[in-house]
């Protein structure tokens, strides 16, 4: 299995980069403060009876968010079972969950899987719909029950060929009719053994931002495209080190608020063996699973994650 080099040499290195105040689930004074009364309000401890185990709460409106992306997977039968399998699991209540069936599958899953589990699409058309052979519209996704769409993933952009600006049109018009964007971001092995990968970042960020009306149903994934289906996941340190540029990047580029807000979630070969380590990192806010997700109690694992988030004071 091939070693990936966790050194980014980019213009602007984000190790150094202090982020207590917009992370996303984190202690706001991790070694000495044991009083959070003097905590911003999206900085709070939920079980103030338990001084010694206590559980922080996402920034802003953000809770922990897991993403099933089942891709170009299943069939009537699979989907069944991973359905009952899905609706048997025991999942953690301060998560939000979804899972992105391949288009045709989509009213079998809303019909069948417990209200608890949103619906996302794997993709949607950048306008309204009309004489577009082949497409989905966000008008027919919104008729269906889906509440999210994934863009940008890296299939999307590396093996179909979409590009920066498509993309963000996209966003724009899913966000505009009302439906959330998870937005996939992320770069090829060849840009970061170049030093690219904040670079790459950052212009796929910017498109999102030149064409959505706003962050508010927004989450983020970064999904380095070398992790994705190959088994090799992004060290802890990687993915964290990605996360807090990122969100530096909204800091610096759209404001201070959407920054501490949004979620920003890693994906790539993540499972039920490495879930726990990587949700520990302060910025990782959630998971958007490929294969794992197409196995009902792995996912319920990842979902569950979240618990490594409790922290022990
Ligand atoms: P993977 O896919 O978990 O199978 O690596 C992740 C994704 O493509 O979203």
């Amino acid at each position: 299995m091939s070693m990936i080099s966790t050194s980014l040499s980019g213009p602007k290195s984000a190790t150094s980069y202090c982020v207590p105040e917009f992370s996303g689930l984190r202690r706001l004074c991790p070694n000495n403060n044991t009083n959070n009364s003097h905590s911003p309000s999206f900085l709070r401890f939920t079980s103030p009876r338990k001084p010694l185990r206590r559980v922080l709460a996402m920034a802003g409106t953000g809770q922990f968010f897991v993403g099933g992306n089942w891709k170009c997977n299943g069939t009537k039968e699979s989907i069944t079972k991973l359905i009952s399998d899905l609706n048997s699991a025991k999942m953690e209540s301060d998560v939000d969950v979804v899972v992105a069936p391949p288009f045709i599958y989509i009213d079998q899953v809303k019909s069948s899987l417990t209200d608890r589990i949103e619906i996302s699409a794997q993709n949607s058309w950048v306008s309204k719909g009309g004489a577009f052979t082949g497409e989905i519209s966000v008008e027919q996704l919104k008729d269906i029950g889906c509440k999210w769409v994934i863009l940008g993933h890296s299939e999307r952009r590396h093996v179909i060929g979409e590009d920066n600006q498509f993309i963000g049109k996209k966003a724009g018009y899913a966000l505009s009719q009302g439906v959330g964007v998870i937005a996939c971001i992320g770069e090829l092995l060849e840009e970061r053994e170049a030093g690219k990968t904040f670079d790459v970042c950052y212009q796929q960020l910017k498109a999102y931002a030149d064409a959505v009306p706003s962050w508010d149903n927004i989450v983020i994934a970064y999904e380095p495209v070398w992790a994705i289906g190959t088994g090799v996941v992004a060290t802890p340190a990687q993915a964290q080190e990605v996360h807090v540029a990122v969100r530096d990047w909204l800091k610096n580029n759209v404001s201070a608020e959407v920054a501490s807000k949004t979620r920003i979630i890693y994906g790539g070969s993540v499972n039920g063996g490495n879930c726990a380590e990587l949700a520990k990192q302060k910025d990782i806010d959630g998971f958007l699973v490929g294969g794992a997700s197409l196995k009902g109690p792995e996912f319920a694992t990842i979902v569950n994650s979240v618990t490594s988030k409790k922290v022990a004071a």
